[in-house]
């Protein structure tokens, strides 16, 4: 079975309308948008799915920005599309992620209290299980 993960463009990449540019670079790559929606989710969503990070000084801010503005939630497909989106995005921090990743050339610093940085990507085959569950059911 090819390989599936969840994508997420963040509140920041709709407000700049960057969503268009982000799907682009997805499909440029060759990976396949098997689903897609604009949610607006619960606190409960968001809650659930950065559980990992609950207690952590950024987990309020965090959970706070995702829930300023629309998200555009997408199923992508194909062979080893987890590790290969997760390099698509570059790293956290867009200060420091690579030229030619979505943050290192779309995204920056803005001196908040949460990394805004476009994009979501799963991190592991689990994690898209859980997540994909969460987001499109
Ligand atoms: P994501 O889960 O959103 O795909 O991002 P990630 O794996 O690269 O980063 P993660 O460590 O899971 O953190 C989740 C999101 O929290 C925000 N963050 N801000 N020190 C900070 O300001 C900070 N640390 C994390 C980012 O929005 C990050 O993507
Ligand atoms: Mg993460």
């Amino acid at each position: 079975m090819v390989e599936e993960t969840l994508v997420l463009i963040k509140p920041d990449g709709v407000a700049r309308n960057l969503t268009g540019e982000i799907l682009r670079r997805i499909e440029a790559k060759g990976y396949s948008l098997v689903d897609i929606r604009l949610v607006q989710p619960e606190r409960s969503v968001l809650a659930e799915h950065y559980a990992e990070h609950e207690g952590k000084p950024f987990y309020e801010p965090l959970v706070e920005f995702m829930l300023s503005g629309p998200i555009v939630a997408i199923r992508v497909a194909g062979n080893r599309v987890i590790e290969g989106f997760r390099m698509l995005a570059g790293t956290t921090d867009p200060t420091l992620a690579a030229p030619g990743t979505i943050r290192g050339d779309l995204g920056r610093d803005w001196g908040l209290k949460v990394q805004q940085n476009l994009v979501h990507g799963s991190d592991s085959p689990e994690s898209a299980a859980r997540e994909l569950d969460l987001w499109f059911s």
